[in-house]
């Protein structure tokens, strides 16, 4: 999977560099590694991770393949 390709679809929220907060609550994910990123990921999808706006991500994660959450990972851990 291409991750920069989809990660078009997070920038908005998290920014082009994942320096935002987004919505105002989420921790950057600029400067986490590839399986810190991974693991929350599947997290939101199985309901294990998540702050108070954890149904935001649920909601994506669950659309994700687990292939699109390692892509996904190893793209924002080049950030
Ligand atoms: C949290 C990834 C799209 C809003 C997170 C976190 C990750 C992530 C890894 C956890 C950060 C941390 O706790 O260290 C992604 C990916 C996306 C995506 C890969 C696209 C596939 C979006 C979009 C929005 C959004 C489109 C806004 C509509 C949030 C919010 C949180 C969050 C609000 C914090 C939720 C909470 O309270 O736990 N995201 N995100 N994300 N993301 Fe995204």
């Amino acid at each position: 999977a291409d991750g920069a390709g989809l990660y078009a679809q997070c920038a908005g929220c998290h920014g082009a560099d994942g320096g935002k907060a987004a919505l105002g609550a989420a921790r950057p994910l600029k400067g986490q590694t590839a399986d810190a990123l991974y693991g929350k990921l599947k997290g939101y999808a199985d309901g294990s991770y998540g702050g108070s706006k954890k149904a935001v991500m649920a909601g994506i994660a669950k659309k994700l393949s687990d292939e699109d959450m390692r892509a996904l990972a190893a793209h924002m851990a080049s950030f």
